[in-house]
């Protein structure tokens, strides 16, 4: 059934983000290409391209918590078509911080067009996910409930930048606590989700309760999403993930899976003593076999379930768990099969 949502919706999502990025011909025609190359909608020499441009997770999250709450879905996909654009903006600019030549099993915009222009391509996609937001004013939203969309919407990008300077500021530590990872990814990766499930609840004309739920609902899917990465950023396969998988070690990450062993009584000195140090490609394996002693992938895997468990007491709080609820339901499914994710 999950499915059906997905064939519905999905299009809609990618027409809508279409008509905001546009195709401007003439001079700006290689600006808004690189867009369209990171969306995955042309490759390299801008001719269209059918490629993997992203699993559209928050756009679909955003206008299932509408359906879930009985909303038309029409009046949350200006806010689909925005979390979506928001969460490419972060990406581009992400793989700048983090060095990241691949993504999506293609170069990365940096790595194609040079950092000056991923940077302000970056900025053009932020832009254009605000301007995207501005498009529940012609649906069926009040101007007071307009602004509000665009107030979550705003802190959302801000905590998202608040977690990217502690993810980067990290990389120079070797003390990271897993309370201070907690509260790293909770602004890099569940403020976007979160937001995404309140702005479809929200556009669906919920009460403040379920917002809060759904919201509730979907900082804690963001947890165990962001987990879920860590794991598959050091033990996921390449050629699924589409990123490359030494890369969070060689950048002295503090992804959970190394916060936590480099607390370890047994490993912890000998990996605090490696990442006091640049980390060349040769160490990756004494660095996984020191993960691996510590028990690092289990532990994050439990973690990760917890995280799961909260979000899914927070979906059931919010009362759209109930027999004849298909986007409830829904949702329930795609929480399960992000938590199962390899990619
Ligand atoms: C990657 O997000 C960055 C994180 C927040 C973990 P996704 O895994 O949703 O990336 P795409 O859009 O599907 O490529
Ligand atoms: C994810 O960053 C969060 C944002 C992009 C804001 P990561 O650096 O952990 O994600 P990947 O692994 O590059 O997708
Ligand atoms: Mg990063
Ligand atoms: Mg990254």
């Amino acid at each position: 059934m999950n499915q059906d949502y997905f064939a519905h919706y999905l299009p809609l999502i990618e027409d809508e983000m279409r008509r905001v990025i546009g195709d401007a011909p003439g001079v700006y025609a290689r600006h808004y290409g690189m867009l369209r190359y990171h969306m995955g909608w042309v490759d390299a020499q801008m001719q269209p391209a059918v490629v993997n441009g992203g699993k559209r997770i928050r756009p679909m999250l955003c206008l299932l918590a509408c359906a879930a709450v009985g909303g038309a879905v029409d009046d949350a996909l200006p806010a689909a078509a925005a979390v979506e654009l928001l969460h490419n903006f972060s990406l581009i600019h992400d793989d700048v911080e983090d060095d990241s030549p691949t993504r999506r099993h293609r170069p990365t915009v940096w790595a194609l067009w040079g950092v000056p222009q991923a940077i302000n391509a970056g900025d053009a996609m932020f832009t254009l996910a605000r301007l995207a937001l501005h498009g529940v004013s012609a649906g069926s939203a009040t101007p007071a409930r307009a602004l509000e969309a665009l107030a979550i919407f705003d802190y959302a990008c801000l905590r998202l930048t608040e977690g990217q300077y502690l993810d980067m500021s990290f990389e120079g530590r070797l003390d990271v606590t897993v309370d201070e990872y907690l509260t790293m990814i909770g602004g890099k990766t569940a403020a976007l989700l979160g937001a995404s499930l309140e702005l479809g609840a929200l556009l669906g004309d919920a009460d403040q309760a379920a917002c809060g739920r759904l919201a509730e609902f979907g900082r804690n899917l963001g947890l165990a999403f962001q987990m879920q990465d860590d794991i598959l950023g050091i033990w996921g396969d390449e050629t699924i993930t589409g990123k490359s998988a030494a890369s969070d070690i060689l950048t002295r990450k503090k992804s959970l899976p190394v916060v936590y062993a480099l607390a370890n009584p047994r490993v912890g000195a000998e990996l605090r003593a490696r990442y006091a140090q640049p980390i060349e490609s040769e160490a990756v394996p004494a660095v996984l076999e020191l993960l691996a002693q510590a028990g690092a992938h289990e532990y994050v895997s439990r973690t990760a379930q917890a995280a799961h468990q909260a979000a899914l007491a927070a979906l059931a709080a919010s009362g759209v768990l109930v027999d004849g609820n298909e986007g409830g339901a829904a949702l329930l499914e795609v929480a399960e099969m992000l938590l199962g994710r390899q990619s």
